[in-house]
């Protein structure tokens, strides 16, 4: 059969254009959502009188059958078709006959397209929330076992206070919170209807774009049918946002894998997450975390790619905004991924509690509070700074560590000092005395993850209301 568009043509396509320039290779993706817009569409057509009913129907049969087959896998996506679009509008007319040939009135592909986008999207940034709704919950469960595990933070790499653990993974989950908030607010603006815009005028059809949005549950239409059908903000938020949920997973990857090293040995993935080296018998590589880690530079590749497409582009359409897929794709696939690993593998690791605790009192991480101990004393800060910095010189010249100093030996450096200096500096006090807001002492942690859980409880609402929401039934 010759090309959907043939009638202007004399010559046919060069086959090597064919190749250059047809999406069909990975914008199958999307044929669900294709044959979902062309039901609303062709429905919508009926109900204003543009099609008759018998049409409407022997179409919406038609579609069906095309859905079924795909499904079933008997289909053959051909180059020469170009498109998802195209491929399936051949099929129906294989179908059902020249009738099918009806269904494309009023509509051109530039709109279809940005149909199909949003119906994709809307519906994997609402997996990718429940994804990483379960990584938060996975890292919760840890939380709440480690109350009393105590490692040193750490500021450049550095020893430098000690910490909860579980005030350490929190900080993971409030940025993966964020993370859920910047998608369910992305989300509102996928949640709208391009269909109707035609190829970017409008169409002279008495259409009725408002029942198309309900058909397919939008919230709204794009009031403009210049932007509906130019507008991939939506994907550049998406793969923004997308770009910063690895970055934090980057970090966590980072922390997990210098964590399960000799050196720090803080704490052990589980068997199931890691793989060994064809040479090295003894080694048990995080490999998981590391991909994760390492994926991150082709999302913001993606998001990059993104941005320079629509730089620069004229309205309306234009053949570049065909770029727009396979980076979202593979973003959307790349995460999917990743958050599917990561609740289990964070959920079954093994913390190393004695180590961490071995690694605190062999630092001078108590240091700060040697220095308030002073300053609750009546020494400005500042100086106290500096007492404080003899004192741990001194420690490290005779290879102690602040609490193996004697009363006499403090009291070289301060007259201040007393006999509760011991009671201020043990690990257990040093934690809890950050008792503010937000700190890291174990009642303000619980306070955190008390605020927390009611934050993802909200998540959790949306995650119901918006499955509800979205579900078509067309089927
Ligand atoms: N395959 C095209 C794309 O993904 C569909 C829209 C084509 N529109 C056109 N005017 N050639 O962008």
């Amino acid at each position: 059969m010759s090309k959907l568009w043939g009638g202007r043509f004399t010559k046919k396509t060069d086959q090597l254009v064919e190749e250059y320039t047809a999406s069909i290779y990975f914008d199958k993706e999307l044929a669900r959502e294709d044959i979902l817009g062309s039901m609303a569409h062709v429905k919508m057509l009926g109900k204003c009188g543009i099609l008759p009913a018998g049409d409407v129907e022997t179409i919406l049969e038609g579609l069906k059958k095309v859905a079924a087959k795909i499904e079933r896998g008997e289909v053959e996506f051909t180059v020469a078709n170009e498109d998802i679009h195209m491929n399936i509008e051949k099929m129906l007319i294989e179908e059902i006959g020249p009738v099918g040939g009806k269904l494309h009135t009023g509509r051109s592909r530039n709109d279809q397209v940005a149909l199909d986008m949003h119906l994709y999207l809307r519906e994997q940034v609402l997996h990718l929330v429940k994804g990483l709704y379960k990584v938060q919950k996975a890292l919760i469960h840890q939380a709440k076992l480690h109350l009393d595990t105590i490692l040193p933070g750490y500021t450049h790499l550095q020893r430098a206070q000690p910490v909860l653990l579980a005030h350490h993974l929190m900080a993971y989950v409030s940025m993966f919170q964020r993370d859920i908030e910047r998608y369910m607010d992305g989300w509102k603006r996928i949640n709208v209807l391009p269909l109707g815009a035609g190829a970017l005028a409008g169409t002279t059809f008495p259409i009725d774009r408002e029942y198309v949005a309900q058909l397919l549950r939008f919230k709204g239409v794009y009031y403009n049918s210049m932007d509906a059908v130019s507008d991939r903000d939506f994907i550049v938020e998406f793969l923004s946002t997308s770009s910063l949920l690895m970055a934090h997973l980057s970090r966590l990857s980072e922390e997990l894998i210098l964590w399960s090293s000799n050196e720090f040995n803080f704490i052990e993935l589980d068997d199931a997450f890691c793989t060994g080296s064809s040479i090295m018998p003894q080694k048990k590589n995080p490999d998981v975390a590391e991909l994760v880690r390492g994926k991150t530079g082709r999302v913001y590749g993606h998001l990059v790619g993104m941005l320079t497409v629509l730089k620069s582009l004229p309205l309306a359409y234009n053949k570049d905004m065909q770029e727009d897929k396979e980076g979202m794709f593979d973003t959307v696939k790349t995460l999917h991924g990743a958050l599917t690993l990561y609740a289990s593998m964070i959920e079954t690791m093994t913390v190393k509690k004695e180590n961490m605790l071995q690694a605190v009192k062999q630092d001078f991480s108590n240091a700060t509070d040697l220095a308030d101990y002073l300053v609750n004393k009546g020494m400005p800060f500042r100086e106290a700074h500096e007492v404080v910095g003899k004192t741990v010189l001194y420690c490290i010249q005779q290879n102690k560590y602040l609490l193996d100093l004697s009363l006499d030996e403090y009291k070289e450096f301060s007259s201040l000092f007393e006999q509760d200096i011991y009671e201020a500096l043990a690990i257990e006090q040093v934690v809890n005395a950050r008792d503010v807001l937000g700190g890291t002492a174990k009642s303000q942690v619980e306070k955190q993850i008390a605020w927390m859980e009611e934050q993802m409880a909200v998540t959790q609402s949306w995650i119901d209301t918006t499955t509800e929401q979205i579900t078509i039934h067309f089927f």
